[in-house]
């Protein structure tokens, strides 16, 4: 049974965690750099008209507004209602209406079987426990329904990115597991185990050119993405090691440019999709 100090413990962590993906401008990351994520991720887990949709961690509707576009009835559940008011406009300049609802990915506030489909576009990837969190998803899902799920390898660029940053920043507490993970094929298939059937899935890359050098991208990142501007806080006082965090991010960038001319980053991600067991 869970004591209350673990519920003090985790409440104090989530608050963090919303805090943290507060800070900065994720919705301009959403519309600038990854915009075509949520739609890949909709159109791979089939949402239909009329389909009950959950978008977990939905963040400003990466992947919640494009399935309301195709006539689906969609709920976006965040941690971080900070992130509800871009979404809106989002969906507002779409001409489509969902609910925004504040929510834990670990706790979800929903029946069992509540939705035919339930998403996540790199977003419970974040959840500190991932099979909580998985145990939730299979949960909200009704038999036959759909999962599909879209998070960042750990070989990848935001993986390595993630493994840069993890030296400047202070341990996470116990049983906190890396983000990345969910971008382990074997991982998420061990984490939904036997409750799902017609496993599909596939590594595929995000190309951006939208920065002309790594240390534009830099600059960028440092300005919007909530957990690199945390850890920067973290170390601020200590010159030479922003110095250092400095130039590790920027050689992870340009690891991953593949432009001749121009930078051209590659973002690699991994889709799954999965039946729940009838
Ligand atoms: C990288 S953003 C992705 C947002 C959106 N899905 C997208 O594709 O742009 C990660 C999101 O996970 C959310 N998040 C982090 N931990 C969470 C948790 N425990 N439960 C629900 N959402 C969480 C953050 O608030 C943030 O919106």
């Amino acid at each position: 049974m869970t004591s209350t100090i673990d519920i003090t413990t985790d409440q104090a962590l989530k608050a963090r965690h919303r805090a943290v993906w507060a800070l900065g401008d994720y919705p301009a990351v959403a519309i600038d750099v990854i915009p075509e994520l949520g739609p890949e991720l909709v159109a791979a887990s089939g949402v239909r008209a009329g389909d009950r949709v959950l978008d977990v961690a939905a963040g400003s509707g990466n992947a919640a507004v494009p399935a309301a576009l195709t006539g689906a009835s969609v709920v976006a559940s965040d941690l971080t209602p900070e992130l509800f008011g871009a979404g809106r406009e989002f969906a507002d300049r779409h001409g489509v209406q969902l609910a925004w609802e504040e929510g834990d990915a670990e706790a979800l506030p929903y029946e069992d079987a509540a939705f035919d489909v339930v998403l996540s576009c790199v977003g419970v990837m974040f959840a500190p426990h991932h099979q909580r969190a998985a145990d939730e998803i299979v949960r909200v899902c009704r038999p036959g329904g759909t999962i599909g799920l879209l998070s960042w390898t750990p070989d990848g660029f935001v993986g390595q990115l993630f493994k840069a940053m993890k030296a400047y920043a202070p341990p996470p507490p116990h049983g906190v597991q890396p983000p990345p993970l969910w971008g382990d094929e074997d991982h998420v298939r061990a984490l939904l185990g036997d409750r799902v059937t017609d496993v599909v899935a596939r590594k595929q890359t995000l190309s951006t050119d939208l920065f002309p050098t790594p240390d534009k991208w830099l600059a960028y990142w440092k300005t919007v993405y909530g957990p690199t501007i945390a850890v920067y806080r973290g170390i601020a006082d200590d010159p030479e090691r922003v110095a250092a965090l400095d130039r590790e991010l920027t050689a992870v960038a340009a690891r991953f440019d593949r432009g001749t001319d121009a930078t051209v980053m590659e973002w690699e991600y991994l889709i799954v999709t999965a039946r729940k067991r009838v």
